[in-house]
């Protein structure tokens, strides 16, 4: 979603605005841009591991793990803590702000052992059994083959490695959304999870009713899929390789192009005071992550439709595949885990009134907390700089409720 932010920093870094005001950004940034997930936590001292998990259908997914924090030198047995990033994000967003501010390190120092999902098609996850990213069939998935395929493979792999019965699962966004279909799909996965925490957690939409807006939501949806026909319905922003150098030379350039990379992101998910301006050069420099097409043409059918489905396939295909003209709901009363929601007044992604259909859909929710800052947005649950203590701090209390049965 937050994607469009390429197209507008492509126009923000044609050739003119490369001004030389770069030594304005710290050193550290600039060495950062070019670390992975892996070497950034290294580099802030934590122990760290790469893991492979291939799916079912053949994709082969890199989990990022950092087995204990800093204070601890061996690793004894600690529960384990899944984490999945938002659409186009990856295991990178959880540990960009370093220790004592992204939640990779919180968890790890509160006594986790802390595992960082990377979804399909993303930076780290571009490897199949027989297909290639370059291949259009490598593309053909949304969210809901991740949460009804991947995630599981991710729950199996961590516990047959820690030798546990049971996982915490922490979701942003696209993660909320991938976790619902899961439990939905396959509802055997709630006896593996103590709870789950649910970051600006996304499933329903409010189609509008005024018919201006319907209409322009219906047009954008037709053109979504024209648009979407002429490129070829594969990858999303397509990406090579690790870095994002249009955004890095756009939001590094000046002072002024760094102001209206912040200006554009917030006319997409909300102003927010909780941006670290300086370090967004490292952000971006990794997000987009890389994505399907597909995954924000189902987010597109939900927003029409307001119901949270199956892929439509149109209603020839879908009897086919389904069974039936329409795709199947899926069924929000499989979920049993217990579940914790955090939503924001400010976020435009997960607007409050799509929190609550989600809330009132769940039956065994802990609690569904406002974050107590107005400005508060969308990518701040991973981004904000005070995302500890309006979120974190509350997540690992709740986690800790869990730590007798763990
Ligand atoms: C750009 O800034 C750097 C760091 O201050 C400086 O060393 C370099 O000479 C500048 N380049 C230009 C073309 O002004
Ligand atoms: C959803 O699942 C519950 C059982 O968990 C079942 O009673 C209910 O009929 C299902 N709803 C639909 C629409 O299939």
């Amino acid at each position: 979603m937050h994607s469009l932010l390429t197209l507008a920093l492509l126009i923000l870094s044609w050739p003119g605005s490369h001004r030389n005001a770069s030594s304005q950004m710290s050193d550290d940034n600039d060495a950062d841009i070019y670390l992975t997930s892996p070497e950034l936590i290294a580099k802030y001292g934590y122990p760290v591991q790469r893991h492979s998990v291939q799916t079912q259908e053949g994709y082969i997914l890199e989990l990022h793990r950092i087995p204990h924090g800093r204070p601890e030198t061996t690793a004894s047995p600690r529960p384990a803590v899944l984490l999945h990033h938002a659409f186009l994000c990856s295991s990178f967003d959880w540990v960009v702000l370093g220790p004592d501010k992204s939640l990779g390190f919180i968890l790890a120092d509160a006594g986790y052992d802390v595992w960082l999902a990377n979804a399909r098609g993303n930076t780290y996850s571009r490897k199949h059994v027989s297909l290639n990213p370059s291949d259009p069939k490598f593309w053909q998935y949304s969210w809901h083959e991740m949460g009804t395929h991947d995630v599981p493979a991710e729950i199996d792999h961590i516990l047959a490695m820690t030798g546990q019965k049971k996982l915490y699962y922490i979701g942003h966004s696209m993660g909320t959304t991938m976790f619902f279909v899961m439990m939905s799909q396959r509802p055997e996965y709630n006896e593996k999870i103590y709870a789950m925490l649910a970051f600006a957690p996304v499933a329903f939409f409010t189609p509008s009713k005024n018919p201006v807006i319907h209409f322009v939501q219906t047009m954008a949806e037709m053109f979504l899929e024209k648009l979407f026909k002429v490129i070829g319905l594969n990858e999303f922003l397509p990406q090579d390789g690790v870095l994002n150098p249009i955004s890095i030379a756009a939001c590094k350039a000046s002072v002024f192009t760094n102001s209206l990379c912040v200006g554009f992101i917030f006319s997409i998910v909300g102003k927010s005071t909780q941006l670290d301006r300086e370090r967004l050069v490292v952000m971006l420099a990794h997000t987009p992550a890389g994505g399907s097409s597909r995954e924000v043409i189902h987010y597109a059918q939900g927003a029409l439709s307001g119901e949270f489905c199956q892929f439509d396939f149109g209603t020839e295909k879908n009897m086919e595949l389904y069974g039936q003209p329409s795709p199947p709901r899926y069924n929000m009363s499989h979920v049993t885990t217990p579940v914790a929601m955090f939503h924001s007044d400010n976020d435009k992604l997960a607007p409050i009134y799509n929190v609550n259909k989600v809330f009132s859909a769940l039956s065994n929710v802990i609690g569904n907390f406002r974050v107590p800052l107005k400005t508060f947005n969308h990518l701040d649950f991973m981004w904000g700089k005070d995302a500890n203590s309006l979120v974190y701090e509350d997540v690992v209390n709740i986690m800790k409720r869990y730590e007798d049965d763990a």
